[in-house]
């Protein structure tokens, strides 16, 4: 799909994108070339999945020019000090070999003190004004586009956009799937004007499995003559967010990349569905980090 979703700096963000977390070293550069040749425009990456360095080989052989791609990487919690910030964004810009990234995001909405890997800053994590400024400088020096935020509840978005920001955050990339849909987090940022980013569109890898199996998709898709698998990213697009599948495997990332527009109804049966059931979250550090991240 070629779906773009416009920002509000004027830029427009591819819909699909391939998902890099948990695509190992030695695969995923090949991911990232097969995706490429199967039209994929964005990648969504981050300094922490360990990855960029191969990604950024794959796409300079891709031989596709720099500002036909998406590139997205994130900013890791040990970093979020605002002296910390440019040093680590520059590496990912290295590895990455680019001059600059379309999209930074701060990927938990928690700071861990410099130099370790899980001892919380509770000042920068309750006040994270001073590490959005510094993002704030990034774009205006030119090393990054538009900024972002992940894994941002309600709550912690607010206590953000109090400040007096130059530069309002123009994605917030978040779990979303069938086990997570998040209706009310849509629903708010749909009326704050902020795009949501699925991650673990098909409910990550432990639950995959789970998820192509439940009837309701399956019958839709042997009704469109398509997989669960593209019933679930259509449904993605179809709710207005832009969508990161993950995949290693070659037909399973062309296979991603063919959506349709579902039918009005199955798609409120699929939201309905969706929502029937306690969410059930796939991805939450708060207890290895001691810290109630979604609280
Ligand atoms: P693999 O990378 O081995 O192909 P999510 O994006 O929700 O986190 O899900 C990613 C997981 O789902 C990965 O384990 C990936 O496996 C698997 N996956 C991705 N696309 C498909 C598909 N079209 N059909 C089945 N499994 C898929």
């Amino acid at each position: 799909s070629t779906k773009l979703y416009n920002l509000p700096s004027g830029d427009k963000i591819p819909g699909i994108a391939l998902g890099v977390w948990r695509a190992n070293p030695g695969r995923v550069g090949e991911a990232v070339k097969t995706a490429l040749r199967a039209g994929y425009r964005h990648i969504d990456g981050a300094w922490v999945y360990g990855n960029e360095a191969e990604v950024g080989v794959a796409l300079k052989e891709s031989q596709i020019p720099r500002d036909q791609i998406w590139l997205t990487s994130k900013l890791w919690n040990s970093f979020h000090a605002p002296e910390d910030i440019e040093p680590i964004l520059d590496d990912s810009l290295q590895k990455l070999r680019t001059e600059y990234l379309d999209l930074y995001l701060i990927h938990w909405p928690v700071a861990f003190k410099a130099g370790t890997d899980n001892e919380i800053d509770y000042d920068l994590t309750e006040n994270p004004y001073p590490t959005w400024q510094k993002l704030e400088e990034m774009v205006e020096k030119g090393k990054v586009r538009n900024i972002g935020i992940s894994n941002f509840n309600i709550r912690r978005i607010q206590n953000l956009t109090a400040n007096p920001l130059k530069i309002q955050p123009a994605v917030n990339q978040v779990e979303l799937n069938y086990w997570n849909p998040q209706p009310e987090l849509l629903k708010w940022a749909k009326d704050n004007n902020l795009l949501l980013e699925a991650y673990s569109p098909l409910g990550s890898a432990e639950k995959v499995k789970k998820s192509l199996e439940v009837p309701l998709v399956k019958n839709i898709a042997k009704e469109l003559n398509i997989t669960p698998a593209q019933v679930y990213i259509s449904w993605h697009l179809q709710r207005g967010t832009v969508v990161l599948p993950k995949s290693v495997t070659p037909s399973r990332i062309e296979e991603n990349f063919k959506v349709v527009t579902l039918p009005q109804k199955s798609f409120d049966e699929l939201e309905e569905a969706a929502a029937s059931h306690p969410p059930e979250r796939a991805v939450d550090p708060s207890e290895w980090w001691g810290i109630d991240i979604f609280g």
